[in-house]
């Protein structure tokens, strides 16, 4: 019976998870309670240094944090702490504490280990710097010793760290690495895929050359489904042994991301990327760069499929190379996005094309972002009955010419998909009062679910007026709109 409440409990707390002030209480109620609580608090530590400087905690709660983490690290005369006059924790409690409290750790990021550090030894002492710089290594090695359950870890320093006592047995532990790319070296990459083989998602930071260490790594994880790979857009040259090794593994990805500069990579591994479930395809910073081969993007795209693709979104992509991918999606894809299009020669009919390519392959689509083209809104009624399943849209278009947001909104109500909860759109599609009043009065006739009507600015474009505010409110009280 005990076992079966602290199960229910367990239950209950994790209900809670996002709210701290009760489950803080819930740790005050009796023991029983506490050792069912407590983890779950932590967990949500591991979670709350996911930036840098945009801390979810107060400086009193890291405070009192860091002085916890600081009674774990080792406090004899002859370890490095009093040894170097680093006089830690700053208020020692009275009894040891009762948790592993390390252990509680699933994820580390080295925000919290910088700020632990920064905050725990003034600037103004002596030799602060070098104090700074055992404090950080102590933690280190504090984390490799005590931290058992961690499973992610973010690489942001210069330090050795493969070198450290335990960190053989911390990383072959690791199913999730980042690295800092500004920090780590290919000497670090070679050293580490010695003792660090079973990643499952891999992410890098500002990648900015075709790494031997890198593929390496890359090479000898035998359980790698994910991959994010961010270039430093400053670099000119294709990577090449990157591309490779990409390959290698590309039929075992169910995950990858790559950005802001894809061009930067051969698109020779697309073809065996055939168990890709999420991809993200971001090329903002290349979006200059005219002379890029997206011939040879196409013809590998061509002879590639992609039959469990859930998950697509691009940026700064030609439209020609977004048909091919989606095309060959199969019709397992649930949520489309497609960001800032790039210009071609004959953008509308290249739009046009993904209209329709779209509404050949949407049966699972759910949610979908696109730009449409002034000429194709009678094409978008294709989608609209087309993709049964549709709930989300987010339209842009490119330019304001009138009457467009009225037709757009006519064509919705003509066919007017039942599933659909949330419109959001771009300013450029200037509606008129009449058009959009006629909308919702249509809306309102023809469907149970009220709608999110969602509108963004565009930059130096001001069609929305107080006036469509009013006739907004006015259907938000008959629950029409959301
Ligand atoms: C802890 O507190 C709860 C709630 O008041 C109570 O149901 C439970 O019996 C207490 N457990 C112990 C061991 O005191
Ligand atoms: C590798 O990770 C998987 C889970 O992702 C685990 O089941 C397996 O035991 C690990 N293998 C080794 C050699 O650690
Ligand atoms: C489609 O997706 C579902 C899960 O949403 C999955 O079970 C199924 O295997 C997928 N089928 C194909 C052909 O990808
Ligand atoms: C996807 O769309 C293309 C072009 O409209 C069509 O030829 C193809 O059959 C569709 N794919 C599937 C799996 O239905
Ligand atoms: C659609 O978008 C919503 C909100 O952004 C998200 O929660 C949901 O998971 C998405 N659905 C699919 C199938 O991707
Ligand atoms: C915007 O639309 C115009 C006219 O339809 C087209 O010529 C142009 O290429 C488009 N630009 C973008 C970025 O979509
Ligand atoms: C929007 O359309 C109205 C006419 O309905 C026009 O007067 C106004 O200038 C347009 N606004 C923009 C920003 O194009």
């Amino acid at each position: 019976m005990a076992q079966l409440v602290g199960d229910v409990l367990l239950l209950v707390f994790t209900e809670l998870h996002d709210d701290l002030a009760s489950l803080y209480s819930c740790t005050l109620v009796n023991t029983t309670w506490c050792h069912i609580a407590v983890p779950l608090l932590w967990k949500h530590i591991s979670f709350a240094y996911e930036k840098p400087l945009n801390y979810k905690l107060s400086l009193e709660s890291r405070e009192k944090l860091y002085n916890v983490i600081a009674h774990f690290i080792p406090n004899d005369p002859k370890d490095p702490l009093p040894q170097n006059n680093i006089i830690l924790p700053l208020k020692k409690f009275s009894r040891k504490p009762i948790f592993e409290y390390m252990n509680f750790f699933t994820r580390i990021t080295p925000y919290w280990i910088k700020d632990m550090v920064q905050l725990s030894i003034n600037d103004k002492v002596k030799d602060s710097k070098h104090k700074k710089n055992i404090l950080e290594q102590e933690i280190y090695k504090l984390i490799f010793n005590k931290c058992n359950n961690v499973k992610h870890f973010y690489w942001d320093t210069k330090k050795k760290l493969y070198r450290y006592p335990n960190a053989k047995s911390f990383f072959s532990n690791l199913r999730s690495l980042e690295f800092n790319f500004e920090v780590v070296t290919s000497k670090t990459l070679f050293r580490l895929a010695m003792i660090c083989q079973n990643i499952t998602n891999l992410e890098i930071n500002d990648c900015d050359e075709d790494f031997p260490g890198l593929v390496s790594f890359i090479k000898i994880q035998n359980n790698l489904q994910s991959l994010r790979l961010h270039f430093d857009d400053e670099v000119e040259e294709q990577y090449t042994m990157l591309s490779n090794i990409i390959k290698k593994k590309a039929s075992i990805l169910k995950t990858l991301i790559l950005n802001p500069i894809i061009t930067l990579i051969s698109p020779i591994f697309i073809p065996s990327l055939k168990n890709i479930q999420y991809l993200i395809l971001s090329n903002d910073g290349g979006e200059l760069y005219e002379s890029v081969k997206w011939r040879e993007w196409e013809y590998y795209l061509t002879m590639s499929s992609f039959p469990y693709l859930q998950h697509l979104e691009v940026s700064y992509l030609p439209s020609k190379i977004v048909c091919l991918i989606v095309e060959k999606s199969g019709k397992n894809i649930s949520e489309i996005i497609i960001r800032y299009p790039l210009e071609s020669d004959d953008y509308p009919s290249d739009n046009k094309n993904l209209i329709k390519v779209i509404s050949n392959n949407c049966s699972k689509l759910v949610n979908l972002t696109m730009n449409v083209d002034s000429k194709n809104l009678k094409e978008m009624g294709m989608i609209f009955s087309n993709c049964k399943l549709l709930e989300k849209i987010y339209f842009t278009t490119n330019v304001s010419i009138l009457p467009d947001g009225d037709e757009l909104l006519r064509v919705l109500s003509n066919i007017s998909p039942k599933t659909l909860r949330e419109f959001s759109f771009g300013d450029k599609w200037n509606f008129s009062l009449k058009g959009l009043e006629s909308f919702f009065e249509s809306w309102k006739r023809k469907n149970k679910f009220p709608i999110k009507f969602i509108h963004y600015y565009d930059e130096w474009v001001y069609s929305w007026t107080d006036d469509h505010d009013k006739i907004v409110e006015k259907y938000k009280n008959e629950k029409v709109i959301r």
